[in-house]
């Protein structure tokens, strides 16, 4: 960087402080800080059942940390609704894809906008944009058929652009890529790398490693619902940690 030009100040979009969760005498997710910038793109890894799903949960608000503290720019948010949350500016995607099936293309991206930041718009803008996003995720060809005829790939596109039509500053991605081909899964990438130019800060939870390393900045890896490791994917390739407890085990299954 040249001398002179301030640094770009990183802002906080989402910051977590000792986020905990406990099912019975399970912490799932334990005493976990992290911190997401505005425009990053961070992923979060870590072998099944390392809590990564939960912690969606938790930003979501579908769950409640105790203890910890969960805040969006800089307010906290512990403890509001799921929909609270959604129209502040955070929306996800599930590991499991929930759409509505039997219900058009188009129908599922419009019920997305009635639950996003700007509930006042008119149903002629709601459409418009809902056609808008489909032609951004690649499914303006199927807005009229039924989402439960469609491949498990254009259901993740599908979720996204359900997502994406709460108007999110903030998109959590749970396992977009998983179930994907090679093709579908290179088209996925760029759709997340197009989504995070629009501007909006994008976290994913992937075990398909080719995807997390290159297109993530940052990855945040988990373990038995502990934070173990945190840095660039490089960082994160070459932590013998990491490599232990979960890269090894991927490299044997041949992802
Ligand atoms: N609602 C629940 N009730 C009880 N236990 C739960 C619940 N949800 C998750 N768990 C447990 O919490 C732990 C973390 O689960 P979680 O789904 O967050 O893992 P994950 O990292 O997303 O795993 P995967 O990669 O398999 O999706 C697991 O042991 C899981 O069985
Ligand atoms: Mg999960």
């Amino acid at each position: 960087m040249p001398r002179g030009v301030p640094r770009e100040i990183n802002v906080r979009i989402l910051e977590g402080e000792g986020v905990t969760k406990y099912f019975g005498g399970l912490a799932a997710v334990s005493n976990v800080d992290f911190h997401v910038d505005e425009g990053e793109i961070v992923g979060l890894i870590g072998p099944n059942g390392a809590g990564k799903t939960t912690l969606f949960n938790l930003i979501s608000a579908s769950l409640v940390p105790k203890p910890g503290v969960i805040k969006f720019k800089g307010e906290n948010i512990t403890g509001k609704k799921p929909y609270q949350i959604c129209r502040m500016g955070v929306a996800r995607t599930f590991q499991m894809v929930k759409i509505f099936t039997n219900m058009p293309v188009l129908e599922n991206v419009r019920l997305g906008s009635f639950f996003g930041t700007l509930p006042g718009m008119s149903s002629a803008d709601i459409a418009r944009e809902a056609a808008e996003l489909l032609e951004f995720v690649g499914l303006s060809a199927m807005s009229a058929t039924p989402a439960k005829d469609l491949t498990l790939a254009n259901q993740k596109r599908l979720e996204v652009a359900r997502a994406l039509a709460t108007r999110p500053e903030l998109l959590l991605l749970d396992e977009l890529m998983a179930g994907l081909n090679a093709t579908e899964m290179a088209q996925a990438m760029e759709l997340v790398k197009r989504i995070r130019d629009k501007g909006i800060t994008i976290v994913m939870i992937e075990h398909v490693m080719k995807a997390i390393m290159s297109v993530c900045e940052r990855i945040i890896v988990l373990h038995h619902g502990e934070k173990i490791a945190e840095g660039t994917p490089r960082e994160i390739a070459n932590s013998k940690k990491v490599v232990e407890v979960y890269l090894g085990e991927q490299a044997d299954a041949g992802s």
